[in-house]
């Protein structure tokens, strides 16, 4: 299994349905969204109305990660929208089980965001119900940056976690993904990819090949 998602805080908001449309027929399996709320992370991206926008650009599942101080306001408007995954930190104040749980209970697929400097072993006592835990490659809040030294070995480690405790989440990291660092990246467990620059960085359809390219397997 390997998955796509294209992150579109890169892409180029001028014509941003050119843009979706492109890395869906280039091959983008998942259009994905970081929400910032200038507070959880000190920029400030787009509210839920862009999840609306994108829910008429594409039909491709839309994967929400909140990078938010308080994710419970925003799911019931992310469900009504039909969004399929919505993502939120554990670093949020008062911890991520109640979010996890509306996610869930919203009929939402649930997944579990670990900051670089967080430790997998952090995410135990979430594991019940989880369906992915998206491992941030750089720190949150920005775009193009620098995939973080360390972060193959974080994600073999939660891939060995994940087996010893018998858990079916599925390992995605997101930031600073690109064809170079992609091939090892998957070889240490990661099945779901983030990217934003490497998509819409340069022609989105070279970039979405380019990546798909350097993991064909
Ligand atoms: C960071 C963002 C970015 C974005 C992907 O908070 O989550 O990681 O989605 O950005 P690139 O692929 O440009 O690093």
């Amino acid at each position: 299994m390997f998955e796509l998602c294209a992150s579109i805080l890169a892409a180029n908001f001028a014509c941003l349905k050119r843009e979706v449309r492109a890395a869906e027929s280039a091959g983008g399996d998942v259009s994905y969204i970081d929400i910032m709320d200038g507070h959880f992370v000190s920029a400030i991206s787009f509210g839920t109305g862009i999840v609306r926008t994108m829910g008429r650009l594409t039909q491709k599942p839309l994967d929400v990660h909140l990078m938010v101080e308080n994710p419970l306001p925003f799911i019931p408007e992310l469900a009504e929208e039909k969004v399929e995954r919505v993502s939120v930190h554990y670093e949020i104040p008062g911890g991520p089980e109640k979010a996890l749980r509306a996610i869930r209970e919203a009929g939402m697929q649930a997944g579990l965001v670990l900051d670089p400097e967080t430790p997998n072993g952090a995410a135990k006592p979430y594991l019940h119900g989880l369906d992915r835990i998206l491992l941030m490659t750089v720190c949150p809040g920005r775009g193009g940056q620098t995939y973080l030294e360390g972060s193959n070995q974080k994600i073999a480690g939660l891939r060995s976690l994940l087996d010893r405790v018998g858990s079916r989440a599925v390992i995605q990291i997101d930031g600073g993904v690109t064809p170079q660092n992609l091939p090892e990246a998957y070889a240490a467990g990661a099945r779901s990819v983030v990217a934003g620059s490497a998509v819409f960085g340069g022609t989105v359809q070279s970039g979405v090949a380019y990546l798909r390219r350097s993991c064909a397997f």
